[in-house]
């Protein structure tokens, strides 16, 4: 490492109960993040669980409530801002339930990462979100899903694929315990990895598509 190496800035954005913002800091304080650091959470929501997860660990977090802004356009505007202010380097979508506009995507280009609970391009893209898309799994009858982390485009779930981890699908499943073994078995393992990748430039762009780079 030479003396001018700078640690990336990594914001992390939420809405939710942040298990995945939890995957990434216990991953930082395994020493696993090696050329990044988590600098700031964002939620889009006021008491967010993932708000508590921060501040426990000393991580500087900011509200910027959706339910503050009329539209997808003027809220994209003042979390841009926040990116800025914050001097990411990396932005992490970990349940992040708002849409973003193009002009967030296209300041970041290969530059956001987002974690989606299946295995693009299975049960994804508009209105596949949290419960929905296990719903949605099981009412198909797949016997596997898994769970994607991608860099975020200007469409829904459809940038380029990093990192994918299958899960098996039990006869039993409900929602609710596809979703848990879901983040538990991919989840919560991808996104960290990717993040640390990322930070250590370990992942490059040909043709549009996203390839890791093996030592
Ligand atoms: C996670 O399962 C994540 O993959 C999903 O929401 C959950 C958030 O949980 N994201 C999406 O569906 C985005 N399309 P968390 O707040 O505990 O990390």
């Amino acid at each position: 490492m030479s003396l001018t190496h700078q640690l990336k800035n990594i914001v992390v954005l939420v809405s939710g109960g942040g298990t995945n913002l939890q995957a990434l800091i216990d991953a930082q304080e395994r020493g696993e993040i090696k050329d990044g650091m988590i600098s700031c959470v964002i939620s889009s929501k006021p008491g967010a669980f993932a708000l508590e997860r921060a501040e426990k660990h000393g991580i500087p977090s900011r509200v910027i409530s959706r339910k503050e802004y009329s539209d997808t356009i003027n809220y994209s505007n003042a979390i841009l801002e926040a990116l800025k202010e914050e001097q990411a380097d990396l932005i992490v979508l970990a349940g992040f339930m708002t849409i973003l506009s193009e002009d967030v995507v296209k300041a970041y280009p290969y530059k956001i990462i987002n974690v989606h609970p299946a295995l693009i391009p299975s049960f994804c893209g508009n209105g596949y979100y949290g419960l929905k898309v296990h719903e949605a799994a099981l009412s198909y009858g797949v016997k596997i899903s898994g769970a994607t982390v991608h860099f975020v485009n200007e469409e829904a779930d459809a940038g380029a694929i990093i990192l994918q981890k299958p899960v098996e699908v039990k006869n039993n499943d409900t929602p609710e315990t596809l979703q848990k073994r879901i983040m538990e078995q991919a989840e919560w393992k991808i996104l960290p990895e990717a993040v640390a990748l990322f930070c250590s430039d370990k992942i490059k762009i040909s043709g549009g598509k996203a390839f890791v780079i093996k030592d």
